[in-house]
């Protein structure tokens, strides 16, 4: 009878989990409709309006002409690295093709370009490839850290910590900035979303924060798929 009643838990956990991956999924994909109409979409509308701009000046004002061309180029150009922030936000290719250090690096270059908060990368052993479903998660998890990090924190430096070991990955990443209370982190999805990529890889997920003490979030992941007792 408690054999039954557990497995029942079980099955109605593990449904309520897929639940929530099919709402994350479309979550996600209302999210990047709404980046594609907001940005190259709404730069591909501008640009066929100055192409008629153009049509029309062409043959009565042709120094106006050249003015609304370099214009129309200027959009063309913001529009495709809209583009190309899009894909690369989708599945960032130096990441299958290199591997994390490499795709960190890239991103956390992008992250202080933005934003002007300094992160220190640190990586305490040989790089090596990992399963890419590991390769992702890490990846996945140091992405949305620094999201919150630029959103929440108010914090003008960050490090990132990251150790390749023989059994398994490990990664701390910890801002400076204000910190948070346990209760505000209650029904939103970017801190919930990284603790269960993570121990769907059996891995361990901690956040530790408290106000005015900035945050730390530690994970480590098996490399082998058992699970992580360290
Ligand atoms: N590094 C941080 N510094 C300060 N507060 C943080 C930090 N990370 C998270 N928080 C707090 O924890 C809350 C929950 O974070 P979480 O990523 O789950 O949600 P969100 O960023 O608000 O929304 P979402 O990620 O779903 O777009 C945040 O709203 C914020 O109050
Ligand atoms: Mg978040």
């Amino acid at each position: 009878m408690t054999k039954l009643h557990n497995q029942y838990e079980e099955l109605k956990d593990r449904q309520l989990l897929n639940i929530r991956i099919i709402e994350a999924q479309e979550d996600e994909r209302k999210r990047i409709a709404r980046e594609i109409h907001d940005g190259p979409a709404q730069s591909m509308a501008n640009v066929i309006l100055k192409a008629e701009l153009c049509e029309k000046l062409i043959n009565k004002d042709v120094e106006k002409a050249k003015d609304e061309l370099k214009n129309l180029k200027d959009i063309a150009h913001l529009s495709l690295k809209e583009v190309r922030k899009i894909i690369y936000d989708l599945r960032p290719s130096v990441l299958d093709d290199l591997g994390l250090i490499p795709a960190v690096s890239k991103y956390i270059n992008d992250f202080t370009n933005d934003t002007g908060i300094n992160v220190d990368f640190i990586t305490l052993s040989e790089h090596k490839r990992l399963k890419p479903e590991i390769e992702i998660t890490c990846f996945r998890v140091i992405q949305e850290a620094l999201t919150n990090i630029r959103k929440h924190s108010k914090a003008r430096n960050a490090v990132i910590r990251l150790e390749f070991g023989d059994r398994f990955i490990s990664i701390i990443i910890k801002d400076n900035g204000i910190g948070f209370e346990k209760t505000s982190q209650d029904n939103k999805f970017g801190l919930l979303g990284m603790r269960e990529r993570v121990q769907i890889l059996n891995g361990k997920f901690e956040i530790n924060s408290s106000p005015n003490e900035g945050t730390q979030i530690y994970i480590s992941i098996p490399l082998g798929g058992d699970k992580c007792n360290d």
